[in-house]
């Protein structure tokens, strides 16, 4: 087909001389029919929103952008949710969604679990809060934490951030070594964000080395041929960067590699260790030096943990001189130790887990058979998935830098599902919740059939 000039988006791109190649007559048709559908579905959202567009004019007074995290920013406006139950949350307007965000994992225990209530309100009555000491219950849930993903000890924090932190320092210190080798499409932390390079907010630039991920080579040539290496920091499956899993033979390689090199493998199982009993780790059969865990395990208040091999751990004991200091006010607060202990013990056991990973599994699998030959896929594994938008529909991503969204399309899937009564990320990202009911799941499932069949002639693959 012959290639023609394009009209708005394209045309700017060609007056910059050296742009894309030129677009088919289908490509072009496709592009206004996704502006086309995407402008309405914009248009419905704000019709169907006022509530939340007036939250917003309102936020906006006092918070940057009307923001206190940047990856809720949604254009034109976010929506402003008032309330949840289970797994449905209810916006400003008084919308139902089915909760797919899940709080980006930390919410799978959905909004009104009895046995979490139990234990609020226990804690407040019979503990209290902030007692300024440590407490039985510390203990408990540090040697459940440590029995489950097999660590020798473990120290609590604040969030995944912390925790990455300061596995970073207790690396650091072991070793007496700083460089860091991390992969591309990593994000370890509000401050250790990786995309095709190292993001401008980390606090200390020049100790990282970017590798590739799920290349075996380049994280050889990163990790063995970098001197003074401190740690190799790594993901099972890239949960910000678009649920990417990892290869199993890459992870062996990694972390064949750091210990060649000397450097302690640091496992970021933030969002994957709810992925199996033991962890993504334990289905992968890694055994990390260090592991760094967060989110569901404080029950849905703030947290944050990192844990490992006894030694290495051992840079923390105050009772050796020298020992590295670590605080944190909210370290072990009551509420968060005896919440999060309560979730893992008495709800998220390990049948359960197995159990509710099966369902991830079996609705992925779903999604992906019926995405075949569009330009719309579904990544992740178990409960935790994502959906993409690239031109060719390829259905297994191994590494961010091989694909090109199509962020148009994914806007539109997002304005779409909405008005079916989903609550995704804006980014694409699923985290389900337990108890999520099964027909909601299939209700789902035709809803992206119908949706690729009503678009079909701009999600057809051009490749
Ligand atoms: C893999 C990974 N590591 C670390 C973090 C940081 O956790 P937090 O948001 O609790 O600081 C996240 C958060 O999404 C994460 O996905």
């Amino acid at each position: 087909m012959a290639p023609i000039a394009l009209a708005d988006t394209l045309s700017k791109e060609m007056a910059g001389v050296k742009t894309k190649p030129l677009a088919t007559v289908s490509e072009v048709s496709a592009i206004e029919g996704i502006q086309t559908a995407l402008a309405a579905a914009q248009a419905r959202f704000e019709n169907a929103n006022p509530n939340s567009k007036n939250q917003h004019d309102r936020a906006v007074k006092s918070l940057p952008g009307g923001n206190t995290r940047s990856l809720l920013h949604t254009s034109p406006f976010p929506l402003s949710m008032k309330s949840g139950k289970g797994p449905y949350v209810f916006d400003e307007d008084d919308h139902k969604y089915l909760d797919f965000v899940g709080e980006l994992t930390a919410g799978i225990y959905g909004h009104s679990h009895p046995v979490i209530r139990e234990a609020i309100l226990s804690t407040f009555d019979n503990v209290g809060l902030n007692l300024g000491s440590t407490t039985v219950q510390e203990e408990r849930h540090a040697s459940l934490m440590c029995e489950r993903f097999n660590v020798d000890s473990i120290r609590f924090t604040n969030s995944g951030t912390e925790a990455t932190t300061h596995a970073l320092a207790a690396a650091r210190r072991f070793t007496g070594r700083r460089k860091v080798v991390v992969f591309n499409g990593g994000y370890h932390g509000a401050v250790f964000s990786f995309g095709s390079g190292i993001a401008q907010n980390n606090v200390d630039l020049d100790d990282w080395v970017l590798a590739r991920y799920n290349d075996i080579a380049s994280a050889r040539t990163a990790i063995e041929g970098t001197s003074g290496l401190a740690a190799v920091l790594v993901e099972g499956m890239q949960g910000a960067g678009g649920c990417i899993p990892a290869t199993k033979d890459f992870m062996l390689a990694v972390q064949e590699s750091a210990k060649k090199a000397g450097a302690v493998f640091i496992l970021d199982e933030v969002m994957t260790s709810r992925l199996a009993p033991g962890g993504l780790q334990s289905i992968l059969g890694l055994k990390p030096d260090m592991t760094t865990l967060g989110k569901y395990l404080g029950g849905g208040f703030a947290f944050g943990a990192f844990g490992g091999r006894a030694d290495v751990m051992s840079v923390y004991d105050p009772r050796n001189k020298d020992s590295l200091a670590h605080s944190g006010t909210f370290n072990n607060n009551t509420m968060t130790m005896h919440v999060g202990h309560a979730g893992l013990s008495k709800i998220l056991t390990p049948e359960v887990n197995i159990e509710f990973n099966a369902m991830g599994d079996a609705f992925l699998e779903k999604l992906r058979t019926i995405t075949k030959g569009t330009k719309c896929c579904f990544t992740g594994r178990g409960a935790i998935l994502a959906v993409h938008f690239t031109p060719t529909g390829a259905q297994d991503i191994n590494c961010v830098d091989e694909v090109e969204e199509d962020l148009e399309l994914k806007d539109l899937f997002w304005f779409e599902m909405l008005e079916k009564g989903y609550w995704i990320t804006r980014r694409g990202s699923i985290a389900l919740i337990l108890g999520t009911p099964q027909e909601e799941l299939d209700r789902f499932v035709r809803c992206v059939e119908d949706f690729l069949d009503r678009h079909r002639s701009i999600v057809v693959t051009t490749a």
